[in-house]
């Protein structure tokens, strides 16, 4: 068992030694802020103490006098207000890696409670090219998917594209009008773009084009042949794009469940809210109100408008019932911009009036936009939105003149796969590094430089590792020393490889707050100290040119924190490279 899922353990079973009636599933460790304090820290206790207005202190000294954590930690400390504090004894930690070495685990054990975890995400619109504002979401949400995954949950992703609405009348007015088959050939995205934008104007000067619009979107939902063609034909094209999109990101979806599946529960549900009295006439149109919920007091959710059309929410609340039907999760995680925070608010509240009794959890993980080096809203030179596409070209073509100029003997195609694995990586990461809640400068000479808090600097770290066990002979398989000579293999005296050491251990606890608090950053940051980690330790303790104990030793050490780093990379949906 982990230590911290041994400390966990018995801190628990102390808990209820003294607090018999208490919940211990919220009483954790984490790792301690500062490694001066200790390895791992919990704060379970002080809140514990406050309902039941017990001095914190008191409650911990209680609880530590029934705590036997001796056979892994060193005598447990109370500070603050209350907090615990552990220290691994250093066996406890060699004990661990070595546990590790040898494949028993790397630092995180399949969650004990697994849990149904929806993931929502990227979710482009058909006939539109995905920009810049879905690359968050995709990225964001495929991380989350991973790291739940990697933590032993049953994740399903669910692309939750939108094929439906009023935008189709519009195109369909001008694709019967004026589609140009050639372009729409060569280039089917930028074609319906055109379109769009075209009708879309028009519609704004001119009301009979409107009309229009809405009869033919009358009859793409009453079923007519020739507009279902035509909107089949679209949303073909679409995916085309977007599937190029997802396998140069690496991104897979198990369902693409666009918004017109759901067409056929929208009347029904609508009349089952009003029947149930949860929505309700207003102006011509239903609503939902919400005049006990202070912060929506004034939002009322439309369901359906005066001229009968179902809206977005409509079909979210379509979409909510369909998964719980179908899948039955803990958990529904949507990923969108920070702009659509009210529609799921408004969405979670009508939900829970309806479904008092359903316990799964409702996330909407919003996320903040991406700026231009002059801090405004990131655009193409011309002032369109920047597509998708054309940034992850000029990622790697970049990329591509960074590889070459560090390593300009590197044969050309050789350069080139290895640009095109920095480049997305780099993309990546400087979208999953902030807090995603902050808007931030997409600056590309800072996330494709090579030191500092990027991906290629990280991919560098790893395929610096890697090279050490080719000078060191030792072949290209994981492993790099016997399992049999593993059970004590482990020497750590040096003061940075016990910090390395110790920071390993921290992987799993860092992947659990990924999933707790839907924060890759967190992961981001704790590979960017594993670097700095082992530099200091590469630096200060010779590992080739030890005595052959202590370079076994040590060769194991540089092995876990590849593997860690790779693993934690893979999490963050970027690949490695043995040789950069
Ligand atoms: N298609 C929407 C957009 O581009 C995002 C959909 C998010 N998912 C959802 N279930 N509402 O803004």
């Amino acid at each position: 068992m982990l230590p911290h899922k041994f400390i966990e353990q018995r801190l628990q079973q102390a808990v209820t030694a003294v607090l018999p009636d208490a919940d211990v599933t919220a009483v954790l460790v984490r790792p301690c802020p500062d490694p001066k304090f200790g390895d791992y820290q919990t704060n379970a206790l002080m809140s514990l103490a406050k309902a039941r207005k017990l001095n914190p202190r008191q409650l911990a000294s209680d609880v530590v006098a029934k705590l036997d954590v001796a056979d892994a930690c060193a005598p447990v400390e109370i500070a603050g207000a209350g907090f615990l504090n552990f220290r691994l004894k250093p066996a406890a930690l060699a004990q661990t890696l070595q546990g590790a070495a040898r494949g028993e685990h790397l630092f995180s054990e399949p969650a004990a409670h697994p849990r149904t975890v929806v993931v929502d995400f990227s979710s482009p619109n058909v006939a539109k090219s995905m920009h810049v504002g879905h690359i968050r979401s995709t990225i964001l949400g495929d991380c989350l998917a991973r790291t739940l995954r990697l933590l032993g949950h049953r994740v399903i992703t669910d692309n939750h594209l939108g094929d439906w609405g009023t935008q189709f009348g519009m195109l369909l007015v001008a694709w019967k009008r004026e589609l140009d088959a050639a372009a729409l050939k060569a280039d089917p995205i930028t074609e319906m773009e055109r379109l769009y934008k075209k009708v879309s104007a028009e519609c704004k000067a001119n009301p009979a084009t409107l009309e229009a619009a809405r009869q033919e979107l009358v009859r793409l939902q009453a079923g007519d042949e020739e507009n279902l063609r035509i909107w089949h034909e679209m949303i073909a094209l679409s995916r085309v794009q977007f599937d190029t999109i997802y396998q140069r990101l690496g991104v897979k979806f198990d369902h693409t469940l666009g918004e017109s599946f759901y067409h056929p529960r929208l009347q029904p549900l609508v009349q089952e809210l009003c029947t149930k009295g949860i929505a309700r006439e207003s102006e011509g149109a239903l609503a939902v109100f919400f005049e006990a919920i202070p912060p929506l007091k004034e939002h009322p959710a439309l369901i359906q408008k005066s001229d009968g059309a179902f809206n977005y929410t409509t079909t979210d609340l379509a979409t909510l019932m369909h998964r719980l039907e179908t899948w039955r999760p803990d958990e529904i995680v949507y990923v969108t911009d920070a702009r659509q925070q009210l529609h799921f608010q408004q969405l979670f509240a009508v939900f829970r009036r309806w479904h008092p009794e359903a316990k799964t959890k409702l996330a909407h993980v919003w996320f903040g936009s991406i700026l231009g080096e002059d801090g405004k809203p990131f655009k193409t030179r011309s002032g369109d939105t920047v597509k998708l596409s054309d940034l992850l070209d000029e990622a790697e073509e970049r990329a591509y003149k960074v590889v070459s100029e560090k390593n300009p003997e590197q044969p050309e195609p050789v350069g080139r796969e290895i640009a095109r694995i920095v480049g997305i990586a780099a993309v990546k990461y400087a979208d999953l590094l902030p807090n995603r809640q902050s808007d931030y400068v997409f600056s590309w000479d800072k996330l494709l430089a090579l030191n500092g808090n990027t991906a290629p600097y990280l991919q560098y770290a790893y395929a610096r590792i890697r090279s050490i066990f080719r000078k060191a002979n030792v072949g290209q398989d994981v492993s790099p020393v016997p399992t049999c000579e593993l059970s004590d293999a482990l020497k750590l005296d040096a003061r940075e490889e016990l910090a390395l050491a110790r920071h390993l251990l921290n992987f799993g606890l860092v992947l659990e707050a990924v999933a707790d608090d839907y924060r890759p950053n967190y992961l981001c940051n704790y590979l960017y100290e594993l670097a700095g980690h082992f530099t200091s330790f590469y630096e200060n303790c010779p590992v080739l040119k030890s005595a052959p104990e202590l370079r076994t030793s040590r060769l194991v050490l540089c092995d876990l924190t590849a593997r860690v780093m790779k693993q934690g990379l893979d999490v963050l949906g970027i690949e490695t490279l043995e040789q950069m």
